[in-house]
């Protein structure tokens, strides 16, 4: 039976080899933020790496996210952020923002079309006037080109399987680890459901929640074309 997603060991593992991925977004980010900006919320902050960008900046700077594993990892690798154990399709933070982001196909994860809107209220709602939300996502086509793979690090081997529903346009990802533990090695599997995302369903929904916004593709940073796997938005409050 696969566990939640984001336990110990996947955490341990994301720490070593994926955290440094979101500094693949700080060229498409930086020229966003608010002149004057102080404080940033990053949800679904996984293991901090954004947070202390931010926090070089000068920004006080809060992460939110729902594993406590993700967040020890945070504590360490950014220990002047705030953080805070959460869903962001419940976000009652009861302050605002001048900078909020979501990033490295975390929005995704919000497979029930009720929490997206939620979050993505949740975000309008945190935000200061002036400010700007920042995420990306992975479309339907990203995830349909996902192949099974395997990661192999000195303590531990990541293997992932993608399976991808095209009805439901949701990916189901088979994560089996193994760590080493002396001669022998420990077995782990998660299982991590995302649904695919398109611009036009997103517009809709960002509308509603209160914001206008532009959508670029990820890779180029330009106009979004059939096929781009992975999408960038800037959203300002209408
Ligand atoms: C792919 S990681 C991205 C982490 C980080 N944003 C980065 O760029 O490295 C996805 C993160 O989203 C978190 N997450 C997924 N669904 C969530 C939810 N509903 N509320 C809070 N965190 C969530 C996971 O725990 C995980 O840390």
């Amino acid at each position: 039976m696969a566990n939640e997603p984001y336990g110990e060991d996947f955490s341990a593992a994301y720490a070593g080899r994926w955290d440094g991925w979101v500094r693949l977004a700080w060229p498409l980010i930086t020229p966003h933020l608010p002149a004057g900006g102080s404080r940033w919320l990053d949800l679904c902050c996984g293991s901090g790496t954004l947070l202390r960008m931010a926090g070089g900046l000068g920004y006080a700077a809060t992460g939110v996210d729902r594993s406590r594993h993700q967040l020890a990892t945070a504590a360490r690798k950014a220990p002047g952020a705030r953080l805070v154990e959460g869903d962001v399709a419940r976000l009652a933070l009861r302050e605002t923002f001048d900078v909020v982001t979501c990033l490295f196909d975390s929005l995704n994860y919000l497979v029930g079309l009720a929490d997206l809107d939620r979050a993505l209220a949740g975000a309008r709602r945190h935000l200061a006037a002036g400010g700007v939300f920042l995420f990306d996502v992975k479309t339907a086509d990203g995830f349909r080109r996902e192949r099974p793979r395997a990661y192999r690090d000195s303590d531990r081997v990541t293997m992932f399987e993608p399976r991808f529903d095209e009805k439901r346009k949701v990916q189901t990802l088979l994560v089996t680890g193994f760590v080493r533990e002396g001669e022998l090695f420990r077995r782990f599997e998660e299982e991590h459901v995302q649904r695919g995302y398109e611009h036009a369903f997103l517009a809709r929904r960002l509308d509603r929640a209160g914001f206008v916004h532009t959508a670029m593709d990820f890779d180029t940073g330009g106009e979004i074309v059939a096929g781009s796997g992975r999408l960038f938005f800037v959203c300002r409050p209408r």
